[in-house]
């Protein structure tokens, strides 16, 4: 009886072992699935990293932008608050400040007396006329005028004044005139408001050439041969060309191939040689 009890024994120990083996596998193997698994979750953890920072540097960027771009307005929207508040309230306002985009000072009032500066009258945007001087064209400036148009003609240039003194009232009209059809910031660039124009002084000749009044008041006058001999010659008959090209922001006014100012032989020699603007010879 013995032999099959100790057999059966056997068996069941054999059967345990094997039992036991396969558990410890199995252990193992979910042990091993458990790293495994757990390694690759690491993984893509560590690969989804660049993108957050590459989300989240763009999602920076962006806010620099918009930082930027929202301090940028608040510079653009402070600063003329600052700069106003600076002028109107800590530092009287100068000269320049106070003009207005066309030249003028704002607010200048009507002078009782024409401006005369080294012996000479004045007018310009900073310095008006009277609305009441009224000298009618100056008899000097005739007279010199049609000396150089005689010359002129000699050299084969037939000269017109076709515009010299002009009233307060009629270059209210003409101002006006030109502000209706091109606008008053436009009209500032070429037109003297009323009370400021140098033909009020009666010492103001617009030249043309006779046969081409197409030419008359434009810049292509300057380029003929009549407005060349003009500009080289008529300092020796007392004119100057009153506003050259490219002075607008001294004279206050476009190039005017046009427009010539009597000064008297000495002074508008010495001006042309000078080779400056009246404003600027004058220091004013
Ligand atoms: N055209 C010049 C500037 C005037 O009107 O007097
Ligand atoms: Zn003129």
């Amino acid at each position: 009886m013995t032999g099959p009890i100790l057999n059966n024994k056997k068996k069941n120990k054999s059967k345990y072992i094997i039992i036991a083996i396969i558990a410890c596998v199995l252990l193992i193997a979910i042990i091993v699935t458990a790293v495994i698994v757990n390694d690759s979750k690491k993984e893509i953890e560590e690969q989804s990293k660049p993108n957050e920072a590459v989300e989240q540097n763009i999602g920076e960027d962006i806010q620099e932008t918009e930082e930027d771009a929202s301090s940028d307005n608040k510079q653009d929207e402070s600063t003329p608050a600052e700069e106003n508040s600076v002028q109107e309230t800590e530092q009287p306002k100068t000269d320049e400040e106070n003009t207005t985009v066309g030249g003028y000072i704002e607010g200048q009032p009507e002078p009782t007396e024409p401006t005369y500066i080294d012996g000479v009258l004045i007018a310009n945007k900073k310095h008006p006329l009277p609305s009441d001087f009224a000298p009618g064209e100056n008899k000097e400036a005739r007279a010199a005028f049609e000396d150089m148009a005689q010359d002129a003609k000699a050299a084969g240039f037939e000269l017109v004044a076709f515009s010299t003194y002009r009233s307060y009232e009629y270059q209210e009209t003409l101002y006006n005139n030109y502000v209706n059809r091109d606008g008053k910031e436009n009209a500032d660039r070429y037109s003297a408001r009323p009370g400021y124009s140098e033909h009020q002084t009666g010492l103001a000749f617009d030249v043309g050439e006779k046969g081409k009044e197409d030419l008359w008041l434009t810049s292509e006058f300057g380029e003929t041969a009549a407005g060349k001999w003009l500009v080289e010659n008529a300092h020796k008959y007392g004119f100057i060309l009153r506003y050259p090209e490219g002075k607008e922001n001294i004279t206050g006014y476009m190039y005017e191939s046009w427009h010539f100012r009597y000064l008297g032989v000495d002074l508008a020699t010495k001006v042309k040689e000078s080779n400056l603007t009246l404003e600027e010879y004058l220091g004013i």
